[in-house]
């Protein structure tokens, strides 16, 4: 990927550490056999997003991802997404990904989970997009929208990318009312690496730039009881080793404890959206 200073920050703010290090030893130290790895064994880390996998299966449920088809995953992360729709709804998923220890971590699991013929990942932009117009079925994305400052840009190649009769489909955090956002959170450190859209904006933005709105649900709910589980497990006495701390290496317990504030004091929503491209 050619070298563009404004993504910087953010691959700092993901990746500043060796994370394929750092996860092999957590799972060795939880007693697993790194030869004999399954997808349970990455669930409570690889799902970098409010709602888990639950909240994954739930969107692969409502946009119809079915056998055959071809997903592309924007802001893949460690790829648990991705496998868990190859895994789960029988696609192909090609994970698109900006921070580049976070591509080496999803391929690393990737093929120590045995599915490296069904998912891999692209170092990439998901403003600039290196795949040919109408390649996917489907263009999936959780919790990634939060770092993209150019949005429009974002949409546009979205919509390029998406096979007509496809679908976009969205899992994001949204600005609520009110301001004086609780930072640190998952996906900015400070102000300036924050770029939250309203709900309106997102909507606005998709048809503008083709797709038809086909459904828009609030989450917020859910992914608030799924951070107080993430809050109160990460507090037990007998904590488990395998929390998000794995992938998030600074002030972890900061970020879970904001996420649940923002949302319960709507300052932030947490939404998944289906957008189609009709033709
Ligand atoms: C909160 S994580 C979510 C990861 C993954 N979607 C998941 O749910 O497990 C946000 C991810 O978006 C990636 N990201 C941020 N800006 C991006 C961009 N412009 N293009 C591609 N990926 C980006 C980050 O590197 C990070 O991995």
């Amino acid at each position: 990927m050619a070298r563009t200073r404004q993504w910087d920050p953010i691959q700092k703010h993901y990746g500043d550490t060796d994370i394929s290090a750092r996860i092999l030893t957590r799972l060795r130290r939880a007693g697993y056999d790194l030869d004999k790895l399954s997808r349970k064994d990455t669930a409570t880390f690889d799902e970098f997003h409010g709602g888990g996998r639950a909240s994954t299966l739930a969107l692969a449920a409502f946009a119809s991802v079915d056998p055959g088809m071809r997903v592309l995953d924007l802001g893949s992360g460690i790829g648990g997404p991705a496998r868990t729709l190859a895994a789960e709804r029988g696609c192909r998923v090609t994970g698109l990904e900006l921070t580049a220890e976070f591509v080496r971590a999803g391929k690393m699991l990737t093929e120590r989970l045995g599915m490296a013929a069904t998912v891999d990942f692209v170092q990439a932009s998901a403003t600039d997009i290196p795949f040919k117009a109408e390649t996917f079925d489907i263009v999936w994305s959780q919790n990634m929208l939060m770092n993209v400052r150019d949005k429009e840009q974002l949409f546009r190649e979205a919509f390029r990318v998406t096979k007509p009769g496809g679908v976009f489909a969205l899992e994001t955090v949204v600005a609520g009312s009110g301001e004086g956002l609780h930072f640190p959170t998952f996906w900015a450190a400070d102000p300036s690496m924050n770029f939250l859209a309203s709900a309106r904006e997102l909507r606005e933005l998709a048809t503008a730039v083709g797709f038809t709105e086909a459904s828009f649900e609030d989450t917020t709910d859910a992914v608030i009881a799924n951070g107080r589980r993430r809050l109160q497990a990460a507090k037990a006495e007998d904590r488990v080793e395998l929390d998000l701390s794995v992938i998030v290496t600074t002030a972890v317990a900061e970020k879970m404890e904001n996420s649940v504030c923002n949302n319960i004091e709507g300052k932030t929503r947490a939404v998944q959206a289906l957008f189609q491209r009709l033709a």
